[in-house]
């Protein structure tokens, strides 16, 4: 038996923010966020909107993708940094949401990779005898900006996208995962208060450590190393080679680390799907989103060969090799 992504959806909220918005809010300007990073706009909660809410309605479309009730499900994983409440597991809240009774529920907290993580966990889950693994990916990653720091607050979007992992037959899907981190590097992004380390109080609130904090041009080093790392390891791994991939959906952070990475590992650019200029970084809905994406425009079929990368806090790097 093995996994194989049987369906996938996605959401994102209706509130648009674009670059020429920001310049009303931050000393920025829609050329350099266009020429450093790529975003053009991303999308952002409206009040009372949370990640629970986006979560659902990705998922809802993932199991009609897949023609699957909610009642079927063995197993919710959601990949989250912002989710509804510190407790409980906002998966529950979607599990209760989806009707899907006898499904286990669980968050997963590996930032951007959280989505490839827990498609590793479905996979292995699979393997050993469960049905159907719904993966979530859903963040309001404006919860946790702060709108005043232009270093990083033109950077992230909100919303959601799903898959659900089923059993099957034959020789397509996943073919591998790979999943790494060094917590030697956390401090490049991090949420530094609110935790149990700096509990909520009034300084986590006056000095905004209840924000996302990155140095993002060491990040940014980082992350083309280990995402051309990864997918050398990925294809190795499977006996495969660069010429054999069909699309690489990556982490959607910025189109310069792309297109290094890209160049790096010899891949075409129109092999590598990029949707960040609608929705900016969604951190671990990036990759379910473009994922969705791709499908609904054709550009993965039956047989495709497709990788996942992706890179983030913790730091943590993860890929998936994917038979269509
Ligand atoms: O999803 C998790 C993983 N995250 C990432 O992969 C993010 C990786 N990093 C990046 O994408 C890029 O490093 C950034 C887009 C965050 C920044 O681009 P950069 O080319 O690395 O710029 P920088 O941080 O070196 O800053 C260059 C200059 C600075 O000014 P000075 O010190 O040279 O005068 C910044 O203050 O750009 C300035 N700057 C801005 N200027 C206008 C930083 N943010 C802005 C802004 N608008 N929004």
């Amino acid at each position: 038996m093995r996994a194989h992504i049987t369906g996938t959806g996605s959401y994102v909220p209706a509130k648009i923010l674009s670059n020429a918005d920001l310049e009303n809010m931050v000393a920025t300007s829609d050329q350099w966020i266009t020429e450093r990073t790529g975003i053009r706009a991303r999308a952002v909660c409206g009040p009372g909107e949370a990640c629970s809410d986006l979560g659902v309605k990705a998922a809802q479309r993932a199991l009609e993708d897949a023609k699957i009730s909610a009642s079927d499900v063995d197993m919710i994983l959601l990949a989250t940094c912002t989710g509804d409440y510190p407790l409980p597991a906002t998966a529950c809240l979607i599990q209760q949401q989806l009707g899907a009774k006898r499904a286990a529920a669980c968050d997963l907290s590996a930032a951007c990779c959280g989505f490839v993580y827990a498609l590793s966990i479905a996979d292995a889950y699979i393997r050993t005898g469960m049905r159907h693994v719904l993966v979530i990916g859903s963040e309001v990653m404006s919860a946790i900006t702060d709108w005043t720091d232009r270093n990083t607050c033109v950077l992230f979007g909100d919303g959601a996208g799903a898959a659900v992992v089923s059993a099957t037959e034959g020789d397509h899907g996943i073919l591998s995962t790979h999943l790494r981190s060094d917590g030697a590097l956390w401090e490049l992004i991090a949420v530094p208060g609110g935790g149990s380390r700096l509990p909520p109080c009034e300084k986590v609130l006056a000095e905004k450590l209840n924000c996302i904090k990155m140095k993002g041009n060491e990040t940014f080093k980082v992350a083309v190393r280990t995402l051309e790392e990864i997918a050398r390891e990925t294809l190795t791994a499977n006996r495969l080679t660069v010429s054999d991939l069909d699309l690489y959906v990556p982490h959607q952070a910025n189109v310069r680390i792309l297109k290094a990475v890209a160049d790096r590992l010899g891949l075409p650019l129109e092999k590598v799907m990029l949707n960040l200029d609608r929705y900016g970084n969604t951190s671990a809905a990036s990759i379910p989103i473009a994922l969705d994406e791709a499908i609904r425009q054709g550009r993965i079929t039956k047989g495709s060969l497709v990788m996942l990368g992706a890179f983030g806090a913790g730091l943590t790097w993860a890929s998936a090799l994917i038979r269509w």
